[in-house]
This record gives structure tokens, C-alpha cells and sequence, in this order.
């Protein structure tokens, strides 16, 4: 360090070691580090994005708290200034835009939000992601039945994949014959592909999501002529009772359902059970837990794996409405902003060691599900999918074990998401 009297002295200190690429190989594998750099060093920094779109990162919680109740940060991508993005780049999900999809819960803000989310809360409580309990350990157990007398498995492919689309599926109201069809359109949405297969063709993600949008559209004037006992129906009575809800409206819900609910809750099984994995100690107590039935261990559980390394890396997109400040930094109007919740929830600030999977962990305020009036709505199901996977898995194979070595895993690293593309295992065969 520089002797006092040098031209270094009373210089503010430089940081002991340069930021670490954010986006790269090594960053989707473990962006934690990274987040540590940031939160010491730049807790609210200006980066810019593989897409050539510059954002403000957001990496302490209680920044990230505020920013994601903050009004003034609006969800609506009319607010982002081309100045800001230098013309380059886009955000929001891939193919929403050309498909007009647009008039969804996460590009909105109150009023339009406010009438959405009362209408789609009164079809989608937390009563009916309960009684569908039943359906998802039915799914559940079709599944490990597939693979259990094999004694190995892509856990990613084979399990976690297809829980979530066909039990979204069936929570719409799709009907059965049809959910081979929203399988094939939600992998090609998340380019997800057999292994050693080729990957999807260039412009396949905006053809599969006017495939969706189409068939969405179809679907509702059918529910609407012949109501059932189905989440689509519902939402079109709703729209009946005197609320106002377009057909346009209609479909992009549908849409936000199945793609919030899908690729997240596909990371939520992948990345908890490789944490529970690489964790055997805790997970023999878990397993303990399981077999005693305590419901309440595993769900207490479930949290924390969503702490430690939840499904969504950054909330989605927010935009500046007028010029305002986030931990001391001025953000311009038209700027956006992402909340980085895996960030968040890993600040010492807020959690006693929280590089430290602790799957009894008492008061547990992560931010996995976002925070404010864009709370996840699917929460409910998403801890049902949760518990009732991982349960399953521990009690029917309890000596599953990783197949693979831990650098041999290759992540997803999405902006917004993060999740593994395969966790290859071995267990003992079950008949
Ligand atoms: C919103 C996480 C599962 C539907 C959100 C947000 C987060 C999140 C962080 C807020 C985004 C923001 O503020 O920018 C998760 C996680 C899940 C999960 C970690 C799984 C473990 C689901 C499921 C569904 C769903 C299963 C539906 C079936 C939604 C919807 C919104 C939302 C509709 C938008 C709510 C609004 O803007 O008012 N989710 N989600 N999510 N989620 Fe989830």
C-alpha cells in the first residue's frame, strides 16, 4: 500500500480485486462471487448486458426490497428510453412483442394491473393450487415411474422438465391430448433439447410462441362457448361478470402463466435437488424428516433452497419514470433497472451466513418471489410442485447420488433465469 506522503495518499481505496466478468461461462456456473464483488464494492451498478442493453444491477437486499415495491419504477417497456439503450438490444421475453403478448401482469402497472391481478387472483387462489395437490403427486409418481427400474436419469430431462408444463397445463385446462404439443412449443421457448440432439432451429422460439399464442386464443373461445372446471374458464367468467377483460388480455395471462410458471419451477426441482446433492448432510436429515412425515421441515426446506439458489436470478425488467436515487445513485428517467434477488439473498446484511445452504433456516425473507404488487402469483403452486418433487424423490430413491462431476454441469444462464441443462443420476434400480 502506498506510504503516506505518496501521490497515492488519501486516494479512496481501491477495491483489493477487480470485478469479475459478469455473463461469461464461469458466471452462469457460479455467479455468486461475482454478487459478492458487487454488493462490497458497486451495489447499484451500470452494466451492460450481453443483448448491448445497458442496466443499473441492483445487489443488496435492502435496495433490492425497495426497488421492487418502488411505483416509480414502472414495469411497462414504453418507459425505456432509446437514449438509454442506445437503440440496441430488447428486452422482455423473447417473441411476446411480434406475437401480441404484451398486455401481461409483468409489463403493466396499476390501474391496468391492479383490475388483471384482482381478476386472475379470484381464478388462481391458493385453495385450488392446494386441492390440485393430488394431480401433481400423480404426475410426480408417473414420472420417477418412468425412469426407476433404469437406475440412472437426467433428473433435468426426464423429471423436472415435464412436471411443471403439463401440471400448468392441466391447471389451464388444456386438454390432455393436446400437452405433448405445449411440451414441444415450451422446449423450444427454453431451447431445451434431448441431449446430443441439435438444439432448435434459428427463429424457432418466436415461431413456437405464435404456436402457444394461437392455439391459447382458439382454446378461450372454446372455454367460452363450453366452460369447465379449469383456470381459463375462469378467467373467462370472470371477464363475463361485468370486469373487463379482452380476448388480447385473455390470451397474454395465459401466456404469463405458463411461461412464469414453467421455467422456474423447472429450476426450482434442478437446482434444489443438485443443492440437496452436494449437501449430504442436510439432506440425510431431510430424508429423516420426510419418512416422519413433517410436512413442515420440507416446506421450510423448499424456501431455503429458493434462498440459497432460487430459479430466478434478476426480477424481470424495470424502467425509471422519472430520475431517482437507489443506494445513493442517480438512475435517469427511462433507465432500467434489474433487481438481482440472487444477490440479495445471499447479503450478509440480511442473512446469517447465507453462503451456507441451511434447509432448517428460521425466518426466511428471501426474495425468490419477488417482493410488492408483481409478487409471484404462482407461489402457492410453486411450493406445491416443490415439496411434493422433492419428497418424492427422496422417498423413492433414496440413494440417488450425482452422475457427473460437478465442472462437467453445464447452467443455463439466461438473464432473468438460472438453471442446470442436465443433472445426469445414478440410484439403486427400483422395480
Ligand atoms: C411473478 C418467481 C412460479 C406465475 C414472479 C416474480 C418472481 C417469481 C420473482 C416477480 C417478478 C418481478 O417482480 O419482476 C417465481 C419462482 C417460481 C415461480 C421462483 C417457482 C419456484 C410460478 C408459477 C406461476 C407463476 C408456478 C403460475 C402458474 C407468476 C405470475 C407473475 C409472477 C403470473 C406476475 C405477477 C404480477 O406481475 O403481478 N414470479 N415464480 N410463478 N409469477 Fe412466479
Amino acid at each position: 500500500s502506498p506510504d503516506a506522503g505518496s501521490p497515492d495518499a488519501g486516494a479512496p481505496a481501491a477495491a483489493p480485486c477487480p470485478m469479475p466478468p459478469l455473463f461469461d461461462w464461469e458466471f452462469a456456473a457460479d455467479p455468486y462471487p461475482a454478487y459478492a464483488w458487487l454488493r462490497e464494492h458497486a451495489p447499484v451498478r451500470r452494466t451492460e448486458l450481453p443483448s448491448g442493453v445497458e442496466a443499473w444491477l441492483v445487489t443488496r437486499y435492502a435496495d433490492a426490497r425497495q426497488a421492487l415495491a418502488d411505483q416509480r419504477l414502472s414495469k411497462n417497456p414504453g418507459h425505456h428510453s432509446e437514449r438509454s439503450a442506445h437503440g440496441k438490444g430488447k428486452v422482455g421475453i423473447p417473441g411476446e412483442r411480434s406475437a401480441n403478448l404484451m398486455t401481461h401482469l409483468l409489463n403493466i402497472d396499476p390501474p391496468d394491473h391492479t383490475r388483471l391481478r384482482r381478476l386472475v387472483s379470484k381464478a388462481f387462489t391458493p385453495a385450488r393450487a392446494a386441492e390440485f395437490e393430488p394431480r401433481v403427486r400423480e404426475l410426480t409418481d408417473q414420472l420417477i415411474d418412468g425412469f426407476a427400474a433404469r437406475g440412472e436419469a437426467d433428473l433435468i430431462h426426464e423429471f423436472a422438465f415435464p412436471l411443471p408444463i403439463y401440471a400448468i397445463c392441466d391447471m389451464l385446462g388444456v386438454p390432455a391430448e393436446d400437452q405433448d404439443d405445449f411440451r414441444d412449443w415450451a422446449g423450444m421457448m427454453l431451447r431445451h433439447h434431448k441431449p446430443g440432439q441439435p438444439g432448435p432451429p434459428r427463429g424457432g422460439v418466436g415461431r413456437a410462441v405464435k404456436k402457444m399464442r394461437n392455439y391459447l386464443a382458439e382454446l378461450i373461445h372454446r372455454k367460452r362457448e363450453k366452460p369447465g372446471d379449469d383456470l381459463i374458464s375462469g378467467l373467462t367468467r370472470a371477464s363475463d361478470h361485468g370486469e373487463q377483460l379482452t380476448e388480447n388480455e385473455a390470451a397474454a395471462m395465459a401466456f404469463i402463466l405458463l411461461f412464469a410458471g414453467f421455467e422456474t419451477t423447472v429450476n426450482l426441482i434442478g437446482n434444489g435437488t443438485y443443492a440437496l446433492l452436494r449437501n449430504p448432510g442436510q439432506r440425510a436429515e431431510l430424508t429423516r424428516a420426510v419418512e416422519g412425515g413433517d410436512d413442515a421441515a420440507l416446506a421450510t426446506a423448499v424456501e431455503e433452497l429458493l434462498r440459497y439458489d432460487g430459479p430466478v436470478e434478476m426480477a424481470t425488467w424495470r424502467f425509471a419514470t422519472e430520475p431517482l436515487e437507489i443506494g445513493g445513485e442517480r438512475i435517469g428517467e427511462g433507465d432500467p433497472v434489474l433487481v438481482v434477488l440472487a444477490a440479495a439473498d445471499r447479503d450478509p446484511a440480511k442473512f446469517d451466513r447465507p453462503d451456507v445452504l441451511d434447509l432448517g433456516r428460521r425466518d426466511n425473507q428471501h426474495l425468490g418471489y419477488g417482493h410488492g404488487i408483481h409478487y409471484c402469483l404462482g407461489a402457492p403452486l410453486a411450493r406445491l410442485e416443490g415439496r411434493v418433487a422433492l419428497e418424492s424423490l427422496l422417498r423413492r430413491l433414496p440413494d440417488v447420488r450425482l452422475a457427473a462431476d460437478p465442472s462437467e454441469l453445464r447452467w443455463r444462464g439466461g438473464l432473468i433465469m438460472r438453471g442446470l441443462r442436465q443433472l445426469p443420476v445414478q440410484f439403486g434400480a427400483v422395480g
